[in-house]
């Protein structure tokens, strides 16, 4: 039976994709996307609500789907401060996975990115392993975690660091074997075509997914 699904952050680079590819799908009737402006997308199997998503306590009923897609995300830089990039990249997913629990969902996906660690050195890597324990305990019948590595593909805004770091991993890409493939930069596109294709009827537990993983999938569903 056709699922319904609710995206965050699907303005984004991967979640632009995502919303794409389930309004594709037959395995999806219906898809919310909540955010805090519009996709600009018009189809009828979505519905967008527009909001600060800080006020979802208050529009705490539109939080129910089948399946919650979470590709929400932002730097430091453009978040501002770090107490800015927590809320995006913890606080927010975190409430929404709540709600969506709440409200019957069993199955829900969150994009954080390779390396996450709640042990991590790293303030980035650190909020991203924080999140995918939080959501984790939220305790959906199934939760997919995609840890992306650097995230190829057009965006609509420049990041100088981002394309080079990213171009650079792109030349050592064939030389990350072994353990190092897990930080294999991939197509933005690869990542939401795998979450929107994954049988997930056939899925139960907590799963993650590296990047090399998420490749390996994509090659073969594709
Ligand atoms: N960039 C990389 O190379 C990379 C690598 C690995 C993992 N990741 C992770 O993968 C995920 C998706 O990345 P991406 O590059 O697709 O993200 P993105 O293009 O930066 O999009 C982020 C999404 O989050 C939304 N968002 C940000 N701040 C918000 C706020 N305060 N309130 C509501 N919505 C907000 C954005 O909405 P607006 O359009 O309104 O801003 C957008 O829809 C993120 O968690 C990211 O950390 C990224």
């Amino acid at each position: 039976m056709a699922q319904s699904a609710l995206v965050l952050g699907g303005t984004g680079l991967i979640g632009s994709h995502l919303l794409k590819h389930l309004l594709e799908s037959d395995a999806y009737s219906s898809v919310i996307c909540i955010g805090r402006r519009s996709t600009g997308i018009t189809h009828p199997k979505l519905v967008e609500h527009i909001f600060d998503l800080i006020e979802m306590d208050r529009h705490a009923e539109l939080f129910k789907a089948d399946v919650l897609f979470c590709c929400l995300g932002t730097t430091i830089k453009k978040a501002g401060s770090k107490e800015q990039f927590r809320l995006v990249d913890y606080t927010l997913p975190l409430k929404a996975a709540i709600l969506m629990k709440q409200n019957g969902s069993k199955s829900a996906c969150l994009v954080t990115s390779m390396g996450a660690d709640s042990a991590s050195r790293f303030f980035y890597l650190q909020v991203k392993g924080d999140i995918e324990r939080a959501f984790t305990e939220v305790g959906f019948e199934r939760t997919l975690i995609f840890r992306p590595g650097g995230l190829m593909g057009k965006r609509n805004e420049f990041r100088l660091g981002e394309k080079l770091g990213i171009g650079a991993m792109n030349l050592l890409s064939p030389l990350m074997i072994g353990p190092l493939r897990k930080n294999r930069p991939i197509y933005a596109e690869h990542v939401a075509y795998v979450m929107s294709h994954l049988p997930f009827e056939r899925i139960s537990g907590v799963r993650a997914y590296e990047s090399h993983e998420i490749q390996s999938l994509y090659n073969s569903m594709s």
